[in-house]
């Protein structure tokens, strides 16, 4: 084991852009919890939205992003994505990433919803998150400063006279050991594993959210969870993704009665935000089963376009082109996250972040679709400069002194999967899609109970369960403090969005709310 200038920790788009500009200037460490195909890039379906057109294309994607973020978009962060966005997909291309094309060699563009056009890339139909993590990582594994240690779960950041200066590390025997560098980059994803349903993978418990928050960090509109209006719906079956790029190339939204109920909701309709879309889904399921319908739709080759989706579905006798498919909400983006400038620095020295895991303001209160890939790309590749220009590459060794004689597993693997399993239903029921103050003070109560039979030992799952509590109660906490409705977070008994759009910060314990910029 050598020594390393930098430490990221994720592997998904984020994390791998990031670790490409560090290896230039110093040895790095990227830890995954699984291998390196495990992370949320791999899952993402849809694509990613780039205006590659010059500066009315960008402006437009600009004004797409600030209006889906229902007043909460911080305008500095979004200029950063669209503006710079273009750069780094060519980037993207140079390293080989294979974006679906016309037979012209056209690159092929697709539309979701709030988008105002078609400007959202894929590829291989619907393997787009796949196809760009296959074309970074063939990348990063020729860089010869570059470790990549897989199945490796960062417990807790090193924290020494207010500065991070590393991490510590279980790895696949549950050995514990410290790693010391210059910078840290927390580039783990997001924490859709906090509620029942979700589409995310099962690494994503928010790590390395509760890992920065333990260590001082500030965090930043951590209610605004996004639920993906349409996760399929089948007994038994995983919450697949069935992307919005379904809708994008004709989709429609049915009730029981075969009734198109989004016309009436929003003027564009099964393209409306995901926010309006994912409500008017889960009312209109108190009345019965609601179905995507495809059947309608002419020129799109299913199997060619969305194979992913088509042979997930023929596992349910199931096809696109001849059948209802039921679907319902499920979590699947956190808008908040670790607080951090456009830059990627987080309010604790040494430590920054990117992606999923971080909070620049860019996507507000509710995320325009396929901004997420951008994101990744756009503020890994910023995160890494901050570092390397005020770390610079230094030269730490790694200390690796076991500590694993001084731990201990407290609980049972099926105690925990149900003091788990548990925690993740009282979210969805009491802090979902709809919220008012009498469930969330359910959930705050709830949360405070379990917190007495929280499993206290350092297997991975404990970890996990202890991370997935931690930011259970950041979301409770700030959803109870944001009396309004506003993107993804809609209470009840505040149906409207308040004058003023606030950030609400946590740092510590304490909850505040800062003006947006
Ligand atoms: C989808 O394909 O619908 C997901 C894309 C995204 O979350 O932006």
């Amino acid at each position: 084991m050598g020594s390393y200038d930098f430490l990221v920790v994720g592997g998904g788009i984020a994390g791998l852009s990031a670790v490409i500009r560090l290896a230039e200037q110093g040895r790095v460490l990227c830890v995954t919890k699984e291998s390196l195909a495990e992370s949320n890039t791999s899952y993402a379906q849809g694509g990613i939205a780039v205006a590659m057109g010059g500066k009315v294309d960008v402006e437009l994607h600009l004004s797409d992003t600030i209006g889906a973020g229902d007043g909460l978009v911080d305008q500095a962060a979004a200029e950063t994505l669209v503006n710079e966005g273009p750069l780094r997909v060519e980037e993207l291309l140079g390293w080989g990433t294979e974006f679906d094309r016309s037979a012209a060699g056209e690159l092929l563009r697709t539309r979701e919803g709030a988008h105002s056009l078609s400007r959202i890339l894929h590829a291989h139909g619907d393997a787009t998150g796949r196809e760009i993590a296959r074309a970074l990582l063939a990348h990063v594994r020729l860089l010869p400063t570059v470790e990549l240690r897989e199945w490796t779960t960062t417990v807790d950041l090193v924290v020494e006279a207010g500065r991070v200066v590393g991490a510590t590390l279980l790895d696949r025997d549950e050995r514990l050991t410290e790693v010391r560098t210059g910078a840290v980059l927390i580039a783990s994803g997001g924490a859709g594993q906090v509620y029942s349903d979700t589409t995310n993978p099962a690494v994503a418990t928010g790590d390395g959210i509760a890992m920065a928050y333990r260590a001082g960090a500030a965090v930043e509109d951590m209610e605004f969870y996004q639920f993906h209006p349409t996760a399929f719906l089948g007994e038994g079956a995983p919450r697949f993704l069935l992307s919005e790029a379904l809708r994008g190339e004709g989709a429609l939204l049915v009730n029981a009665r075969g009734e198109r109920f989004m016309l009436a909701q929003h003027a564009q309709a099964e393209l409306a935000p995901r926010d309006v879309v994912a409500r008017a889904i889960t009312r209109e399921a108190l009345d019965g089963p609601v179905y995507l319908d495809m059947r309608g739709v002419q020129g799109v080759e299913f199997r060619e376009r969305f194979p992913g989706i088509s042979g997930f579905l023929a596992e349910y006798q199931l096809d696109l082109a001849r059948d209802l498919v039921p679907v319902r909400p499920a979590a699947h983006y956190l808008m908040g996250g670790i607080r951090t400038d456009v830059a990627g620095r987080t309010t604790l020295p040494g430590l920054y972040a990117a992606g999923e895991a971080a909070c620049t303001g860019v996507h507000g209160a509710n995320r325009l679709a396929s901004n997420s890939l951008l994101e990744g790309l756009v503020f890994g590749v910023a995160a890494a400069a901050s570092m390397i220009a005020e770390i610079g590459p230094v030269q730490t060794s790694d200390s690796t002194s076991s500590m694993k004689e001084s731990l201990q597993t407290f609980h049972s693997s099926q105690l925990i999967e149900e003091w788990i399993a548990k925690l993740r239903d009282l979210m969805w029921r009491d802090a979902g899609l709809l919220r008012d103050a009498e469930g969330l003070h359910r959930a705050e109560a709830a949360l405070q109970t379990m917190k007495e039979s929280m499993p206290g030992g350092m297997t991975r799952r404990e970890v996990e369960a202890r991370n997935l509590f931690t930011v259970a109660g950041m979301i409770v906490q700030c959803a109870l403090g944001r009396e309004e409705s506003r993107g993804a977070h809609f209470r009840n008994d505040f149906p409207k969005r308040n004058a003023l759009a606030e950030h609400s910060i946590l740092e510590q314990g304490r909850l505040r709310f800062e003006v947006c910029l």
